[in-house]
């Protein structure tokens, strides 16, 4: 009875391992990328505001102006990216509000679409939504979970309409260089192919490297989509609210699209996210030195029991261990060690298929949790070798 599309459009395998322990007390759950900081309290502040001031109406749909002039200030300061507030950039219900959007505006069936594996499950929904063809570039261990401009141009054809960027990358915490991302982007140019830039974990990296932004680059404001989302570094994932800044055409579109889908996101997420990009960004420094001292907690503890190996990530908030000499199934892994321990992980080829022989832990959990979790593992895993 159901349409074709709730057959190739796959549900999200994080959460199969979630909900098999939502509720629970007695697990040390280490499975969904949701900070465990609450919102600060200044921007709590401008959503009660905004409420008591009347931000309870329809607005346009790309979202209110101030909010869209907020977000170009924000974007040309933190990611060095020009834009008009009018008509380049749109507020979206979170990051996966523009990722779904720009996928459907852009690609056409049959179009091909490079994404990264291991990479974000909805990237790859997204595509199949939009009747686009996947086509995976593998993000190696020996590469950090990175890829090469020559690796891209093996898999793009004269089908590939775009490719999607993450970095820093949800599984791995792997980070493009800014010397191979200026090669991609050339690439991008010479093939003319569009790229949709997922900037979730822009604020959370731990090299040293200056942050680049592909959107900066000559030549790609014009072919790139470049969506934030308020949820990660601020501590929002409730809220609901992201953004995107690109070409007006594919802005345009993706504006007229959310008005049949959502309208605009909610008025008070809008305001709270002007309150957010534009007040005080210590918070969202204290949040980065938190999750840096966890990453060396984790990164040592991992290093440290037999059969586990892991390059330390260079930004996010996941690790993404080797557990291959295990000699079993990732998903089998995941589901011996909640049996046995408690400890909540998800299963690398829930990414993608070169996620097999890997496991994701997210560390955006307490210090006190990691190093139970850690404990455990420790006292576990070398048993199964
Ligand atoms: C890489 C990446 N992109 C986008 C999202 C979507 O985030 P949101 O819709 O909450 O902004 C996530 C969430 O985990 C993510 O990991």
């Amino acid at each position: 009875m159901l349409a074709d599309r709730n057959a190739y459009v796959p549900g999200s395998e994080i959460r199969k391992i979630y909900n098999m322990v939502i509720g629970r007390t007695d697990v040390f759950d280490m499975t969904v990328g949701i900070p465990d900081f609450d919102t600060p309290q200044h921007i709590k502040e401008a959503a009660k505001q905004a409420i008591d001031d009347g931000y309870t109406r329809y607005t346009h749909n790309a979202g209110l102006i101030e909010v869209r002039e907020a977000l170009a200030q924000k974007i040309k300061r933190d990611n060095g990216i020009d834009s008009d507030p009018v008509t380049e950039i749109m507020c979206t219900a979170g990051g996966m509000g523009a990722l779904v959007l720009a996928n459907m505006v852009v690609i056409n069936p049959g179009d091909e679409v490079i994404y990264p594996d291991p990479g974000f499950v909805s990237h790859y929904a997204h595509i199949k939504l939009a009747q686009g063809i996947p086509v995976p570039i593998q993000l190696k261990k020996e590469n950090r979970f990175g890829f090469t401009a020559e690796e891209l141009e093996q898999v793009i054809t004269d089908k590939t309409k775009m490719l999607v960027l993450n970095s820093p990358n949800n599984p791995t915490g792997g980070i493009i260089p800014n010397r191979e991302l200026k090669r991609i982007a050339d690439v991008c140019i010479e093939h003319d192919i569009y790229v949709l830039s997922d900037e979730a974990y822009e604020k959370f990296r731990y090299d040293t490297e200056k942050p680049l932004f592909i959107g900066s680059l000559p030549g790609m404001k014009e072919r790139t989509v470049s969506l934030f989302s308020l949820s990660k570094t601020y501590a929002m994932t409730g809220w609901r609210i992201g953004a995107c800044v690109g070409p007006r055409e594919i802005i345009g579109a993706m504006t007229k699209l959310q008005e049949h889908i959502i309208a605009m996101p909610t008025t008070i997420s809008q305001k709270a996210a002007q309150a957010a990009v534009s007040g005080p960004q210590d918070c969202v420094e204290d949040m980065l030195q938190t999750f840096k001292k966890r990453r060396e907690i984790i990164t040592k503890g991992l290093n440290a029991i037999e059969g586990v190996e892991l390059e330390p990530p260079g930004g996010a908030f996941y690790v993404f261990p080797d557990v291959s000499a295990y000699g079993m199934k990732s998903y089998d892994l995941v589901l011996k060690i909640l049996k046995d321990t408690s400890v909540v992980t998800v299963h690398g080829s829930a990414f993608g298929k070169f996620g097999e022989g890997f496991l994701r832990l997210c560390y955006a959990v307490s210090t006190q949790r990691i190093e139970e979790a850690l404990s455990r593992l420790d006292s576990y895993l070398p048993k199964l070798l």
